[in-house]
């Protein structure tokens, strides 16, 4: 099999996250079922996106393999080259309208996720990165409250078409030191697993993360769950957070994220202490923003090892 073309198929997901982001933006959520418990949620708009998403990429790489959240029985990767798809990133989020939510599209081969597309498509800020070649933000250059609808009847005026030109804007930039986990801004996400060993972990460390010193607790800045794994991985490749830890996610929630934050000068480590080189399918990650000189990034990844619990 030919190496694959990374440029051809970034620019095809890239096209496709567009096409998806207008299934969704057009839909309701239409029926939700839920999988494993009551908060695993998955909607009809889900199920259709997934299917345009694995249609599309069938016929033009047939060769490439499929791991889709809506399809997939083992969430396994394997080495050969496969597209990692999440058609919707923040589902809880989409049935309860909140904006929060994104097309997550990845590209791995040898079990390395190498292209990645994460697409808000309410705010209409696409992050894409291939690997080795930068991560961008390709975003409406001038920022309006109100985002034209289709049929509003606004679409055509001068305005709002100089208001949606898109511009693409490098994601490398000089990035503050990381001063410790105290000065910190950190997500960290409920997910829906909400028992067992993931569940205790997480509870743990969130109180070891936001606790004073009189509870043994490192006493964040503060923690925020947003609600789209995807979506915080891009925030913490632009800096608006300065760490992302989960467990219980699974690859097609933070394969795309990947490149983009390791293309944007982070890091992507295993959820617990030491482990520097997670599986893509490891569903526990640590995710930590760039720094002026690597040296509080990685005091970072180490202090935050020493908080997680479990
Ligand atoms: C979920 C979101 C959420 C995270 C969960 C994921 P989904 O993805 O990323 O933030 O906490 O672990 O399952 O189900 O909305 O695609």
């Amino acid at each position: 099999m030919a190496e694959p073309n990374l440029q051809e198929i970034h620019d095809f997901l890239f096209d496709i996250a567009l096409k998806a982001g207008d299934m969704i933006t057009s839909a309701n959520p239409g029926t939700v079922d839920t999988k494993k418990n009551s908060s695993d949620l998955v909607t009809e708009t889900d199920k259709a996106v997934e299917d345009m998403v694995s249609s599309s990429l069938k016929s033009k790489f047939p060769d490439y393999s499929f791991l889709g959240e809506e399809t997939s029985t083992s969430g396994r990767l394997t080495p050969a080259p496969t597209f990692i798809v999440d058609p919707i990133d923040g589902t809880t989020n989409f049935v309860h309208a909140h904006p929060y939510i994104s097309i997550s599209l990845a590209f791995a081969h040898q079990l390395r996720p190498l292209v990645g597309i994460v697409y808000n498509p309410f705010t209409q800020h696409l992050y894409h990165a291939i690997h080795g070649k930068g991560a961008y933000l390709t975003a409406p250059s001038v920022p309006t409250s109100h985002p034209p609808r289709p049929g509003s009847g606004t679409e055509n005026t001068e305005a709002v078409v100089s208001a949606y030109t898109m511009t693409k804007l490098p994601m490398k930039m000089p990035a503050p030191p990381l001063t410790g986990l105290k000065q910190a801004l950190v997500a960290m996400e409920w997910g829906n697993e909400r028992s067992g060993n993931n569940w205790e972990t997480k509870t743990e460390t969130f109180a070891s993360l936001a606790g004073d010193e009189s509870t043994g607790g490192a006493m964040v800045h503060s923690l925020r769950s947003l609600g789209s794994a995807a979506l915080n991985c891009c925030a913490v490749a632009r800096g608006d957070l300065d760490a992302y830890w989960e467990g219980g996610c699974w690859a097609w929630d933070v394969a795309a994220g990947w490149v983009i934050v390791e293309e944007a000068g982070g890091r992507v480590v295993g959820g617990n202490d030491g482990e520097l080189e997670p599986a893509v399918d490891s569903r526990r990650y640590l995710v930590v923003r760039a720094s002026e000189g690597r040296k509080g990034q990685e005091e970072m990844i180490r202090e935050f090892w020493g908080a997680v619990k479990g």
